[in-house]
């Protein structure tokens, strides 16, 4: 199983260069066809060099020029720097192909070259066999567009190149050009040479070098090595890291106490466009040595080697010639004996170590080389020879690369490897301080740095760069302000080329795991990773090693099961970016399908919600909906935001789907759950009348008639709705009567269950009672049966209800084996909704039964466990009945801070009060009366006792005339007897002789206190 069928095309970040050889069509005239073709040829042979040499691509010849790519197909971190220099190469060199034409011919040729940087998609492109790699983009039209504009002879950019090779090259700011096809104006440059920059850190001490903070251990090593080296223990130190970390600026910190000693030290730097240039660096590292400059006559460059050597040692005079030869200042006098060039390279290497291990040599000598990954095979060879020359002497070597490199002299004894760490998160503050200042705005910035960059100091300066360029922050280096809250800020250009041009190094296989290890997550299993990459386990081992050593991820987690997770967020960003959103397509495809394969049945359930989304952004619309809504069914119970917005997921997958039996299924199924949670977790009334009427429209057409039941019972029969109670009752009983025409066992318990609910808020106990024993029949003693379907355990919520008839009727004792076996079934459904109605009912129970203390236990309880469900309903009547309870333990303040909350939360979800609002408003009355706002009380009590009669809510209405008449009593109004005995006759018609009793006492009690 292959992830795709793999298109080799990718996003890419390059450079594009146009180069044309101008005037030429009027010149074609004036020459020999033949002839012109010669000089043609010759142009686009010299343009075609200087690409080749800088690692491009020549992507077409244009007929009278050329298209060239940096950058692609293998990337260059310098890709930008690299076309500079092949510009500036084409120039010299066509101006003097140029000036012989004119004095041989009379001819007048010129180039103009002009160069964009951006992103491309490269690769194949064409039909059959005459495709060929080539880029596409925007990119490639504003690279053009630089060449038309560019003067003859000269070279333009974009301000995108600009921002890559500034500092690396000497660019003149021409300002602002509108340029067709761009949306705003473009900054253009001309290239006008070389700059001052050899290297990043360089650029990095132009721009003001950040505070160096951290590394105390490592300099410490450094500074051991040194000492070892001064005591003529020759040693060389290498300091790994991956790019950015702060090697560089180590060996500088290091490098510069050791010149403050007096020792001197000589520095050579290999470029990641050098292995063109052969030996550079040991060229650098002997300019240094023998004070060379750049502007010294070719005399006086021979004089100071001569000097230098001969003073060390008169036996160098053989060797000068060849030496002169080689910094490029040949003595005419002395030609160098011939040789070919591996004989020369050995004679060379074998100088540099006799010149380094001379003992002669008293003064310690430190030699630093830079990024040693970038180095010359000739190169290479010779600092070996140096290495294993310079034992006994007073050499320190210091060196320091990436960890994909591995140097040629690493098994030496004399040699030590340092591995540089990310900053800590105190450095880190310690750098962003630094660089963005103290502003009290900046608090909380840190954080979300540090996630990004993971400590890599480089990282943090491009990143605060580009925070301030493109408006996140505000004021100058050091001194920002945050403008607006940091969201989705990118990666930095700069950042970009490196992180994609090491990914591009990668081999093959490895650098496919990677990107589909980026398309599947932060971490990812190595099971799942190989499937879904398509690779057998010894392919993915080898290809993981690779970049498990390399530092692009690394292992999260080793037991039970391996997972790797990246290094760097950055790094999965590009990786995820260099694909076309095909590959990426189908690699979320390849992944849910080896999630699915490769975990046990046993946790499907738990993936499905992840398996899911990986089909849904694979395209398989069908899968995914079926995913979404077992994922949702899972969550259902325990989780009900997470169900709503699986289920909505799933609602919108199956509305993709082409009309059929299942789609259909999905459809109703996915808005009869969100209408379910609805009267849970709340939700807008408008949308909830939409779902349902998009529901009954399909389960008419199916003719569904479950569905159309549950559709019918969710619009009048449902808890939440402003309606009288009789007209409630109506619906339920029509909704019981067509269930059980249906005859489904299923739908008869569903309804029942949730139906039954009014009966008890109508205070029509025998009725409550009656629905509930049919269904506990229908059920026969199977859970299952019409569970999840509105209530999540239907025979639970049974036994509850019959355990609450006892109470109302004042059989106490009769009602707690009830509550006792409705928890054992819900705890054993692992069902927390209901679990938390009976635990608020058996809170009750307790304080009734005169155990306050352990009900207000019971109830503090289950409000902490409720609040975890997520749910508004539950929560609400879970904070109610810890009103009631504080109410029986004389806690009024607490009882009306608890009624209050769950009033709130209830109507802020809902928008309206629902069934339970007379019930919640008569616990308020009693808290006030029991805290002194005895008028406020006697307002609130008459509003439960008004809406109670007006809506039919029996079941509140007693205890609502109860409140009214103790809330008159205690503000001193009359009336208080007049509401006690209807309240009394109310409790007795419906049977409530729990309120009976409770009323008859309060009376007793009003008619003996002094009034
Ligand atoms: N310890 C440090 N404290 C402050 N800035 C640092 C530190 N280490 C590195 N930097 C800065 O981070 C950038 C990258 O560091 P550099 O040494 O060039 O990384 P490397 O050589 O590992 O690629 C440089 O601008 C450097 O000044
Ligand atoms: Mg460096």
């Amino acid at each position: 199983m292959k992830a795709a069928d793999k298109d080799d095309a990718e996003r890419k970040q390059v450079t594009v260069l146009f180069a044309d050889v101008s005037g030429s069509m009027d010149l074609a005239e004036q020459e020999d066809p033949e002839e012109w073709r010669e000089i043609m040829q010759r142009f686009f042979s010299l343009l075609a060099k200087s690409v080749t040499r800088f690692e491009g691509t020549v992507d077409k010849f244009t007929g009278d020029g050329i298209m060239a790519i940096f950058g692609a197909p293998i990337a260059h971190e310098d890709h930008a720097q690299r076309a500079c220099y092949a510009t500036l190469q084409m120039l010299d060199d066509v101006a003097e192909y140029a000036g012989e034409l004119r004095r041989a011919k009379g001819l007048n040729f010129s180039t103009r070259i002009g160069i964009n940087s951006g992103e491309v998609v490269a690769g194949e492109i064409g039909a059959g066999g005459g495709s060929a790699y080539t880029a596409i983009g925007h990119t490639v039209g504003l690279a053009q567009r630089m060449e038309a504009l560019a003067e003859p002879g000269k070279a333009y950019l974009t301000e995108h190149t600009a921002e890559l090779a500034r500092g690396y090259l000497d660019l003149h700011d021409l300002g602002e050009f509108e340029i067709k096809g761009a949306s705003h104006p473009i900054e253009v440059f001309e290239l006008a040479g070389v700059g001052a920059a050899r290297s990043r850190l360089d650029l990095a001490r132009e721009r003001g070098f950040s505070r160096f903070v951290g590394r105390e251990a490592e300099l410490r090593r450094l500074g051991e090595a040194l000492n070892r080296a001064k005591g003529g223990e020759a040693t060389a130190v290498g300091v790994v890291a991956e790019p950015g970390i702060g090697k560089s600026r180590l060996c500088l910190e290091f490098s510069q106490g050791c010149r403050a000693e007096g020792l001197e030290v000589f520095e050579a730097q290999a470029q990641a466009h050098g292995k063109s240039i052969p030996f550079m660096p040991i060229l650098q590292m002997l300019r240094s040595f023998y004070g060379i400059g750049d502007q010294d006559p070719e005399q006086t460059a021979r004089e100071k080697i001569a000097g230098r050597s001969l003073l060390l040692d008169p036996g160098f005079a053989a060797d000068l010639p060849l030496v002169f030869d080689f910094l490029g200042v040949p003595d005419p006098e002395r030609p160098v004996p011939k040789m070919n060039p591996e004989g020369r390279a050995r004679a060379l290497a074998d100088f540099l170590c006799r010149l380094v291990g001379n003992p002669a040599r008293r003064k310690t000598l430190v030699l630093v080389v830079e990024d040693l990954h970038w180095i010359d095979e000739g190169s290479q060879m010779m600092l070996h020879g140096l290495i294993e020359g310079m034992e006994g002497t007073p050499t320190l070597v210091l060196v320091n690369y990436r960890p994909e490199h591995s140097p040629a002299w690493g098994e030496s004894p004399a040699f030590e490897a340092i591995g540089l760490q990310p900053l800590d998160r105190s450095d880190t503050a310690k750098l962003l301080r630094d660089l963005a200042g103290e502003h009290p705005s900046l608090d909380g910035v840190d954080e979300p740095i540090h996630e990004r960059t993971r400590g890599n100091p480089f990282f943090i300066e491009e990143i605060v760069r580009e925070l301030a360029e493109s408006g996140y922050l505000e004021g100058d280096r050091g001194g920002y302000r945050l403008a607006r809250p940091i969201e989705d800020a990118g990666v930095p250009v700069t950042v970009q080329a490196v992180l994609a041009a090491r990914i591009d190094r990668l081999a093959a296989d490895a650098k496919q795991l990677l990107q589909v290890a980026s398309v599947l997550g932060k971490e990812v299993s190595g099971d799942a990773l190989g499937m879904a990459a398509g690779l057998d386990a010894s392919a993915r081992e080898e290809a993981l090693g690779e970049l498990i050593d390399g530092g692009f991820l690394y292992e999260a987690v080793l037991y039970p099961e391996r997972v790797l997770a990246f290094r760097h967020p950055l790094t999965r960003e590009v990786a995820y970016g260099t694909q076309l959103a095909s590959q990426r397509e189908a690699t979320h495809a390849a992944a849910a399908r080896a999630m699915i394969e490769l975990e046990p049945p046993e946790r499907h359930d738990e993936r499905a919600a992840l398996i899911a989304d990986h089909l849904k952004q694979g395209g398989e619309t069908l899968e995914a909906a079926r995913w979404s809504a077992r994922a949702a069914h899972w969550a259902g119970h325990s989780r009900p935001r997470d169900a709503m917005r699986l289920w909505h997921q799933t609602m919108e997958l199956s509305g993709e789907l082409e009309v059929n039996a299942e789609s259909d299924a999905l459809g109703i199924a996915s808005r009869l759950a969100q209408i379910q949670f609805a009267w849970r977790v709340g939700m807008d009334l408008e949308e909830q009348a939409q779902l349902l009427e998009e529901a009954e429209e399909i389960a008419d057409r199916c003719g569904d008639i479950h569905s159309i039941v549950l559709l019918k019972m969710s619009a009048s029969g449902r808890p939440g709705l402003q309606v009288h109670t009789d007209e409630w009752l109506e619906q339920v009983e029509e909704m019981i009567r067509l269930a059980d025409q249906a005859g489904d066992p299923h739908l008869q318990v569903a309804i029942r269950g949730a139906g039954a609910y009014a009966y008890l808020i109508a205070a029509d106990f025998a009725g409550f009672d009656r629905t509930l024993d049919e269904l506990i029949a229908i059920a026969d003693g199977d859970l299952s049966v019409g569970a999840g379907i509105i209530l999540n355990t239907p025979l639970s919520f049974a036994e509850m209800g019959k355990g609450m008839v006892r109470r109302e009727q004042d059989d106490l004792d009769g009602a707690e084996p009830y509550f006792e076996r409705a928890l054992g079934i819900a705890t054993a459904a692992g069902d927390p909704e209901t679990a938390s109605w009976v635990r608020s009912n058996q809170a009750g129970l307790m304080a009734m039964r005169g155990d306050v203390e352990g009900g207000l236990a019971v109830a503090r309880r289950n409000c902490e466990l409720t609040e975890r469900i997520g749910d508004v309903f539950s929560r609400s009547l879970a904070l109610a009945n810890l009103a009631w309870t504080q109410l029986a333990a004389e806690e009024y303040q607490d009882a009306l801070d608890s009624i209050e909350e769950a009033d709130q939360i209830y109507r802020e979800a809902m928008k309206v009060g629902g069934e339970m609002e007379a019930w919640r408003s008569q616990l308020r009355a009693h808290a006030l009366i029991g805290v002194g706002r005895t008028e406020e009380a006697v307002a609130e009590a008459e509003w439960a006792v008004r809406v109670s009669r007006e809506r039919g809510l029996r079941w509140s209405l007693p205890i609502a005339l109860l409140a009214l008449g103790r809330a008159r009593h205690a503000a001193g109004l009359g009336g208080a007897d007049e509401a006690l005995s209807e309240g009394l006759d109310v409790a007795k018609e419906t049977g409530g002789l729990t309120c009976v009793v409770e009323i008859e006492a309060e009376r007793k009690a009003l008619a003996s206190a002094p009034s």
